[in-house]
């Protein structure tokens, strides 16, 4: 039977600044997703990319002094970039696209040949406004103050010639989609979209501009670039293979797709998607689903506010699976989460060292201690045969829910298995239900609803006290730890999408072979075959001491801020002109520092006694001990201006200043005295 064919995409992230935590919680989620549907056995296609054209790259490879490919090239697949960053998060794309690639410019210009002369793309008049300065056209909503929100400087207003796109046309067939299909969820985003602009009436869209050059050009008519949406979501199809030759899974069924995107691009993928496919008579997208926002103190997270968290820092510190494990298990879905370190720390204490690293670890060293690493033959049998007989039978078939009608008098152990196995046997299902619903965060609940069952079911068996006596207990412990090592077994399967890598682990030590970690076998009890090694390794996820590891990061975040800031600052120089006998009033002498000691109650103040060739000592007081230690200055050559009127501090008297010169350094104030040659006599005269 050919397989299905799932097709799912994550936005195309845009290289213009290096990407944040909020990108990884879309991609891991996208990541997670494909997993899943490779997990029931479909055959996935998962695409992600960069979005590399438009104004914002031109000028900031402008600013960097490079080609906007070169610019854009580094963040991609430069150190540190993209296609790294997907690596380090284990992402299981089978696609990237690069809107730069040829065959993505080759079908977009196809594509919008064929938008134009099917008559939905036509020539117009973008009415904006202009910085001339910078030579770029904003528009009303992009201005900061009515200003140009580059430079802050003023703008006028500004035609230029370019295509629109004939979305009015579609506004019909478009509502028709949000109100009365299931395409776009959850569901409060269609309210929204209808809301705000639908019923308002939808406008023609541009998609072409000529103020800017960094584009996909319009082939038949030179000076137009593509503007943004015609290049940017087409990236779904031209990715298959739509009008290019690179590809050719457009026609081998790939299409349509699902497109998971974050909420503020819905717009895009909700009304002008559809309304494209529609123009070009082909089919539309099997569902877009819209993601909230990570926050961070409650507001939206980016580069020009300094508030971007690192997923390198933290995957580096915590791990990738952890990392990937907390941002799916604790932000539902579809709603605003906010991040925090405390709340990541706090969930990998909780789920994964406590919870999930507890139940292996616990139950593989007393695999270890009790049956040297291996459970006798029989440990799947107990001693209600019958009951397990049937149980496991109906479970094996898939047929229906399992008969619990047996009852168990009150106290009898055999009680927590059947509890325990029928949570985990119902498990799969919850879970598909949850994973089908975009709804991984749900699907994780159940899944640790299931682990902490089995962690109570240690303590009710209380596997020590059998051990006690292995003679008479011995096939009853045996068979404890047989249903610890199923459950584990089964949660581990449904944790595999978010945790690969853990997951790997935690089979091999829990003996689970092949045939025990396919989505079948999640349905199933009684798979792991009894004789099989069962070996304590490394400790899966240890727990973090929480204020150490505050700690660490906030040094690492204020060193990787420090890092990115300029090497060398330099104060401007000043504009307005200083006239000569102003200058002139300034008495500027050659000073010997004959002593230097630290002010008693001041982290910043050194007291200066200086030779200035009057013959009577000079006192000065300067704050600069963060710079220098007193004892290091004695005897150097110093200037100073020496005419100030004198001032008191710490309650000593400061007669003229020290002069120094200043700049900055990787954002601290670095400063360093100025120091003549020593064969200059004190008080001689600077002019
Ligand atoms: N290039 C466009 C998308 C074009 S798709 C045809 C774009 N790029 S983006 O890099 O700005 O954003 C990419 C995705 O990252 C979006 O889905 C956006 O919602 C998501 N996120 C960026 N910051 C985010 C958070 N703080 N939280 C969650 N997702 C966020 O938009």
């Amino acid at each position: 039977m050919e397989k299905k064919k799932f097709y799912i995409t994550t936005p195309i992230y845009y290289p213009s600044d290096k990407l944040h935590i909020g990108h990884t919680y879309c991609t891991v989620a996208t990541d997670a997703l494909a997993r899943y549907h490779r997990l029931r056995g479909e055959e996935v296609m998962f695409l992600t990319g960069t979005d590399e054209h438009g104004q914002k790259i031109e000028d900031k490879a402008r600013e960097a002094g490079v080609t906007p490919k070169e610019f854009v090239d580094r963040i991609v697949e430069g150190p540190g970039g993209v296609l790294d960053l997907w690596k380090l998060m284990n992402i299981s794309n089978d696609r990237f696209i690069r809107t730069t690639d040829d065959y993505h410019v080759q079908s977009v210009q196809r594509i919008f040949k064929r938008m134009h002369d099917n008559g939905d793309i036509y020539k117009g008049t973008y009415k904006g406004k202009y910085c001339k300065p910078c030579e770029s056209f904003w528009t009303e909503s992009q201005l900061k103050d009515g200003c140009c929100p580059d430079c802050g400087r003023e703008v006028q207003d500004a035609e230029e010639e370019a295509y629109f796109f004939r979305l009015s046309k579609y506004a019909g067939r478009i509502r028709d989609l949000l109100e009365n299909t299931d395409f776009l969820e959850p569901r409060s985003r269609v309210n929204e979209m209808v809301k705000n602009f639908i019923d308002p009436g939808l406008e023609d869209l541009c998609v072409s501009r000529t103020s800017f050059s960094w584009g996909i050009p319009v082939d038949f008519d030179p000076g137009h670039v593509v503007y943004v949406w015609v290049d940017a979501l087409s990236n779904y199809i031209t990715a298959l293979g739509y009008e290019n030759d690179r590809y050719h899974d457009y026609e081998q069924g790939w299409w349509p797709g699902v497109n998971i995107v974050g909420k503020e691009i819905v717009r895009f993928h909700s009304i002008i998607w559809p309304a494209i496919l529609m123009s070009l008579g082909e089919p539309l997208p099997k569902k877009c689903f819209g993601h909230g926002w990570l926050l961070l103190d409650g507001g939206k997270m980016s580069k020009s506010k300094g508030n971007v968290v690192d997923p390198y820092i933290l995957a580096e510190k915590f791990g990738v699976d952890a990392l990937r494990f907390f941002l799916m298990r604790t932000f539902p879905f579809g709603s605003d989460g906010n991040f925090s370190n405390e709340l990541l720390i706090q969930t990998i204490n909780t789920d994964l060292a406590n919870d999930l690293g507890n139940l292996v670890s616990r139950t593989t060293a007393m695999a270890g201690k009790y049956f040297g690493g291996q459970l006798p033959g029989d440990a799947g049998a107990t001693e209600d045969e019958q009951y397990l007989d049937q149980l496991y039978a109906q479970a094996r078939e898939g047929g229906g829910a399992v008969n619990l009608a047996l009852g168990f008098p009150e106290g009898d152990p055999v009680k927590y298995d059947v509890e325990l196995i029928r949570a985990a046997l119902e498990l799969r299902d919850k879970y598909e239900a949850q994973m089908e619903a975009f709804a991984p965060h749900n699907a994780l609940g159940e899944v640790f609803k299931v682990i902490q069952r089995a962690n109570k079911y240690i303590d009710e068996t209380a596997p020590w006290a059998l051990a006690k006596d292995m003679e008479q207990n011995g096939p009853r412990l045996a068979h404890v730890l047989y249903n610890l090592l199923e459950a584990t077994r089964i949660c581990g399967i449904l944790l595999t999408p978010f945790m690969p890598e853990s997951m790997e682990k935690l089979f091999a030590q829990t003996g689970a072979g092949a045939e025990g970690r396919t989505w079948d076998s999640a349905a199933r009890w009684g798979v792991l075959r009894p004789g099989t090694a069962v070996t304590k390794g490394e400790n899966l996820f240890p727990r973090i001491d929480m204020d150490q590891a505050i700690q660490e990061l906030e040094a690492a975040a204020e060193a990787a801020k420090k890092a990115a800031l300029p090497d060398i600052e330099l104060e401007p120089q000043l504009e307005t002109p200083v006239d000569f006998d102003t200058f002139c009033k300034s008495d500027f002498r050659v000073v010997k520092v004959k002593a230097c000691e630290a002010v008693k109650k001041s982290a910043k103040l050194l007291r200066f006694t200086l030779d200035d060739g009057t013959g009577t000592d000079r006192q000065i007081l300067s704050g600069i001990h963060q710079w220098y230690e007193p004892e290091d200055l004695v005897g150097k050559t110093l200037l100073a201006i020496v005419n100030l009127p004198p001032r008191k501090m710490m309650g000593l008297e400061s007669c003229g200043m020290l002069l120094s010169a200043v700049h900055t350094e990787k954002g601290e104030e670095a400063l360093h005295l100025v120091m003549v040659d020593d064969a200059i006599p004190a008080g001689a005269k600077l002019c």
